[in-house]
């Protein structure tokens, strides 16, 4: 298949906007930018446009998609209960990178929610987002639109990197700015969040205090409310070692890791204040440590950066597990498998 890739990046271009559109309602996929990370979309309300996501991402069947929709009126297609609690955080944080969960409607089919009697729901606040699904006219289902298992895309190259000839068509609007998946929160019994992203834990404990994390994000529960959460994550092909330390510890702990390494084999992320001590090895900045959302917005293309380059270890500086810290941290504990070192 040939894959159109429409280059939006200073402007929506309305033509090429209405073909997109069309390949939705035709039961095409297409990739499009979000204020978090690019989906793959299809028509939510179509079995089959919906299956080909399946097969493009080689995504595990029991694993359930986001429904994307424009306004809270498209809500009415999906669900037909709207919990107290869901219509505050819709309040608040509709359009933004807030995935909430909700009971689905007789018009969500299973391809959609896995099976599942839940279905989870966004309203994005990208305007290319938001242009294709006003004029697409229909909620659109989408992951990541990565590979499985790959590190989600930020960029346009990403998910040309990964989707080039299986999918009809890229619409490119630079970089997606959150850099980091939206946050899931099930509130359908006690306030959960089932994935962290850029509404933090803090930002939803002020509409709610209850609100906790779901415990298999901190541990090995065997069954997890999101099933995402059970498989392999955002790794790039690289070997993934985090280090959760300050200052001339961090910097000892890497040249000691990193001393007996190929210069070439080794990709540093590590913050501002840190990049001056790794003269002549592969330096990412990471932004300050004390703004975790920049280093959310370069984390995945680092990753796919550095795989380019051929870089076998990518040795990553950690944050702590608060604000957006928390979301960062928790895509590298996936990324990492776990490898993350406090001293
Ligand atoms: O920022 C995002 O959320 C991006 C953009 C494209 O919107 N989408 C995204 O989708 O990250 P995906 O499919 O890569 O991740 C969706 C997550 C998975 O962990 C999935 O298991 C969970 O949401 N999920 C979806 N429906 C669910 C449901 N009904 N119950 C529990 N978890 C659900
Ligand atoms: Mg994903």
């Amino acid at each position: 298949m040939n894959t159109l890739c429409f280059d939006m990046t200073k402007t929506i271009k309305k033509e090429e906007l209405q073909v997109a559109a069309e390949l939705i309602r035709a039961g095409e996929l297409v990739a499009f930018p979000t204020e978090t990370v690019y989906g793959l979309g299809a028509n939510a309300l179509d079995p089959e446009a919906v299956k080909k996501i399946f097969l493009a991402k080689k995504r595990p069947g029991d694993n359930p998609l986001i429904v994307h929709i424009w306004d809270a009126s498209q809500l009415s297609l999906v669900t037909e209960e709207i919990p107290f609690l869901a219509k505050k955080l819709m309040e608040e944080f509709w359009p933004g990178p807030l995935t909430i969960l909700f009971r689905r409607s007789k018009n969500i089919c299973d391809e959609v929610t896995a099976g599942l009697d839940t279905v989870a729901v966004r309203m994005p606040r990208h305007p290319l987002a938001k242009a294709l699904l006003k004029e697409a006219g229909v909620p659109i289902a989408a992951p990541s639109a990565n590979v499985s298992g790959k590190p989600s895309p930020t960029r346009a190259w990403h998910v040309k990197e990964d989707m080039d000839g299986r999918i009809a068509c890229i619409i490119d609007g630079g970089a997606a700015e959150g850099g980091l998946e939206s946050t899931v929160v099930d509130v359908l019994e006690e306030p959960l969040v089932l994935r962290p992203g850029g509404v933090t834990l803090e930002m939803l404990r002020k509409i709610e205090p209850s609100f906790s994390l779901d415990p298999a994000l901190h541990e090995n529960v065997q069954k997890a409310k999101s099933p995402g959460q059970k498989y392999k994550h955002y790794a790039p092909n690289a070997e993934v070692e985090v280090y959760v330390l300050e200052g001339d510890a961090l910097i000892e702990t890497i040249k000691n890791r990193i001393e007996k390494l190929e210069k070439e084999k080794v990709g540093l992320m590590v913050c501002s204040e840190h990049v001056s001590a790794f003269l002549g090895y592969q330096v990412m900045d990471m932004g300050q440590k004390s703004n975790p959302e920049i280093a959310s917005e370069k984390l995945f293309e680092g990753f796919r950066t550095f795989d380019k380059m051929g870089v076998e270890l990518i040795l990553v500086e950690g944050f702590s597990d608060t604000h957006m810290g928390l979301a960062l941290m928790n895509r590298l504990k996936k990324a990492s498998k776990g490898k993350i070192y406090t001293k």
